[in-house]
């Protein structure tokens, strides 16, 4: 296995099935009064995100101290990189500290490969530009999983991830995801807000997606930081063709579960209050992103040959499914 977490590609369907076995040790962990474990103390996990974050950041946080590690956050607007230092010799200054795994979003695709070539460190991707967002991915397959009880695998489950897939890391890896356990998914979208070249199903039509019934409505955020020209005509038809709305969140089976990575743009892609909504797994994904990225953190730290410290590993921890060297 690898000492990075950088894309679901390179993670693999095992990776991706141990990881969420994980999760649900760390689900068991989160449910304590008490929901820290000694598993990687003596490790140092670094966040060092050239992009604006909420979920990702705080969650890893919360991650690496329930796990007992040591925590660095790395602050790029009062950093050096302000007196010129390169991005190259700001990783290896902070690599020379003694971190055991960096935690990276980046705006530039493919940032974190970077990163990993630069040092012996695990290097795990929260998002660089367009492209990935693999633990985003992870934690939207690990709530399905427990939403839908589905240890087994997503045969025959229908997704339709809906919107701004053309700026959407997180549509591209968990896309990925899904398919990798089985699921079928379709992307809803203008033709505008497609990639140049699309790999899946794809239809602009809304209404006969949601019609034909889905188990799992991904809806994602419109990236306006990332659009350089106009690629709906205006938000309010985006919106009446896009936006899950009262008359569309009327036409879904009850049994559907609707997901939104976050931030949200209220009234744009969603335009409902998600509190009315009782197939909204929005919190959940939130909630569960900190058990994923406990998994991953665990995952990674308890078997980078390159680290130097022991581990002590509590035995609820110890007693999850793993297979490492
Ligand atoms: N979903 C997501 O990546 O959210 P943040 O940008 O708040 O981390």
């Amino acid at each position: 296995m690898s000492r990075s977490l950088l894309s679901i590609e390179e993670l693999g369907v095992d990776g991706v099935q141990r990881v969420l076995e994980l999760a649900d040790t760390m689900a068991e962990v989160n449910r304590r009064p008490n929901p820290k474990v000694p598993a990687l103390r003596g490790r140092t996990v670094c966040n060092v995100f050239f992009e604006d974050s909420t979920r990702t950041r705080l969650s890893f946080e919360t991650a690496a101290k329930r796990l007992s590690a040591d925590t660095m956050t790395f602050a790029v607007s009062q950093s050096s990189l302000n007196k010129g230092e390169s991005f190259r010799d700001s990783i290896e200054t902070i690599a020379a500290m003694g971190v055991d795994a960096f935690v990276i979003r980046h705006a530039s695709a493919g940032a974190p490969w970077l990163v990993e070539d630069w040092t012996t460190a695990s290097v795990v991707n929260a998002g660089d530009g367009w492209h990935a967002h693999p633990t985003q991915a992870l934690l939207d397959v690990y709530t399905v999983r427990v939403a839908l009880n589905r240890t087994a695998g997503f045969d025959g489950l229908r997704v339709a991830v809906v919107g701004d897939i053309k700026h959407s890391r997180v549509a591209r890896s968990t896309t990925t995801a899904f398919k990798a356990l089985g699921a079928d998914v379709i992307w809803v979208a203008p033709t505008t807000l497609l990639p140049p070249v699309v790999g899946e199903t794809a239809t602009d039509r809304l209404d006969d997606v949601i019609g034909d019934g889905v188990d799992v409505l991904y809806m994602l955020r419109m990236q306006n930081e990332r659009m350089t020209e106009a690629l709906v005509p205006n938000l309010r038809e985006y919106t009446a063709r896009f936006g899950l709305t009262p008359r569309r969140a009327a036409c879904l089976a009850p049994s559907t579960i609707v997901m939104h990575p976050g931030p949200v743009n209220r009234g744009v892609e969603i335009a409902i209050d998600l509190g009315e909504l009782p197939g909204s797994v929005v919190k959940q994904q939130v909630t569960n992103g900190i058990s994923v990225r406990m998994a991953v953190l665990y995952d990674l730290l308890s078997a980078n040959p390159n680290s130097t410290s022991d581990i002590e590993i509590n035995d609820d921890v110890a007693a999850a499914p793993k297979e490492h060297p």
